[in-house]
């Protein structure tokens, strides 16, 4: 079975939170978080708002722009780092919100890389025949696991929610993926609420992340540039032939480092990072949706989407675009 993306819908917290709030509460500037980062704004959700109530925005939003029947859904996945609880699952929650008779729900966790996880999943559900309409969504709460008294962390992220439907069609539209982890490299960023020491690891027990910026950035650049390269052969793309870059918005520059060892223009990325900071799983559909709905995106455009995180791991996929910019 082959499969087609038709509709996408995000969603953001009406807070927004503008580099000068950091500068109250660490030792920081607007002018180190724009060159260094990138980020100019973000938002971050209220106390009572949590990763569930983004996602059910964001599908409101990707029915009302793409007129969904979301009733036929049979499969939701959620990727998220921030789930609402550890159970029920996320995607519990968006099942029950719509109503939606017929769905199996499960939240995955693939950090920055979750949301094009959750593409594959879908696209090998529908290969298998067993599912014919899966509705993936990348969703994060961030700030609820910032820690706030880290100057070189607090500032990169920010709260949001990206949706897509991943459809049974007769012509695929879905490529072939790639995908790969270094676990010993796990170290490096993480969250953890129990112990302090985990497989012989040290960890801080306090429900927030924990990153060393350096070696993440450092990793991410070497592995992506080669990694995009295999992604495109697999698909027996040339990177020419590929429209739209939409790699995880983790940092600009770990972005243009990326064009540069591949030997790409900048504009040919799509990236959320300015307007919303590094929002995890989000990312991703959050920039795709911007070049849909600004009209750079095109219809049969060739994309090439990839997340990277917390594992550390990517998640790689190509995809013709068959969304509809709607300027309504
Ligand atoms: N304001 C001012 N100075 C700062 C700040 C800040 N907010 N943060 C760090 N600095 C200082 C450092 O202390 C250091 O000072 P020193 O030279 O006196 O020691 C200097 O700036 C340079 O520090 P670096 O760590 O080398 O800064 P870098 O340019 O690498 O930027 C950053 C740090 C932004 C974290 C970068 O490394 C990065 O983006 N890394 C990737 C992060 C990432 O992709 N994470 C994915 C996680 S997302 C997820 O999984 C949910």
């Amino acid at each position: 079975m082959n499969a087609i993306i038709r509709s996408i819908g995000i969603y953001t917290p009406q807070r927004m939170i503008d580099n000068a709030y950091f500068e109250k509460i660490v030792d920081t500037t607007d002018e180190w978080i724009r060159t260094r980062t990138g980020i100019v704004q973000r938002f971050y959700a209220d106390e009572n708002e949590y990763t569930s109530d983004l996602c059910i925005q964001a599908v409101k939003n990707l029915s009302e722009k793409y007129h969904t029947d979301l009733k036929t859904i049979d499969f939701i996945i959620v990727a998220t780092s921030t789930p609402d609880q550890a159970f029920p699952n996320t995607a519990s929650r968006i099942q029950a919100a719509f109503e939606i008779p017929h769905a199996g729900c499960l939240d995955i966790s693939g950090a920055c890389a979750g949301f094009v996880y959750g593409i594959i999943l879908a696209k090998g559900l529908i290969a298998a025949n067993s599912h014919k309409k899966i509705l993936v969504i990348g969703a994060e709460t961030l700030s609820k696991i910032t820690d706030f008294t880290d100057r070189t962390s607090c500032i990169l992220f920010g709260d949001g929610a990206g949706a897509v439907i991943v459809e049974a069609s007769e012509e695929n539209y879905v490529f072939d993926s790639l995908s790969e982890t270094d676990g010993s490299l796990g170290k490096e960023l993480y969250i953890s609420s129990q112990g302090a020491l985990i497989n012989g690891i040290e960890v801080i027990a306090d429900n927030k992340l924990h990153q060393n910026g350096r070696a993440v950035f450092k990793w991410a650049v070497t592995t992506l540039v080669k990694k995009i390269r295999e992604l495109a052969d697999k698909n027996h793309f040339k990177l020419d032939d590929i429209d739209w870059f939409i790699p995880h918005s983790a940092n600009i520059r770990i972005l243009e480092a990326i064009c540069e060892g591949l030997d790409i223009p900048m504009e040919r990325c799509l990236e959320s990072i300015r307007n919303y900071g590094n929002t995890s799983a989000a990312s991703i559909p959050l920039a795709w949706y911007s070049g849909i709905q600004s009209g750079k995106v095109k219809m049969n455009d060739k994309l090439l989407l990839i997340g990277f995180g917390g594992g550390l791991t990517f998640a790689g996929i190509c995809l013709q675009n068959k969304i509809e910019t709607v300027n309504k």
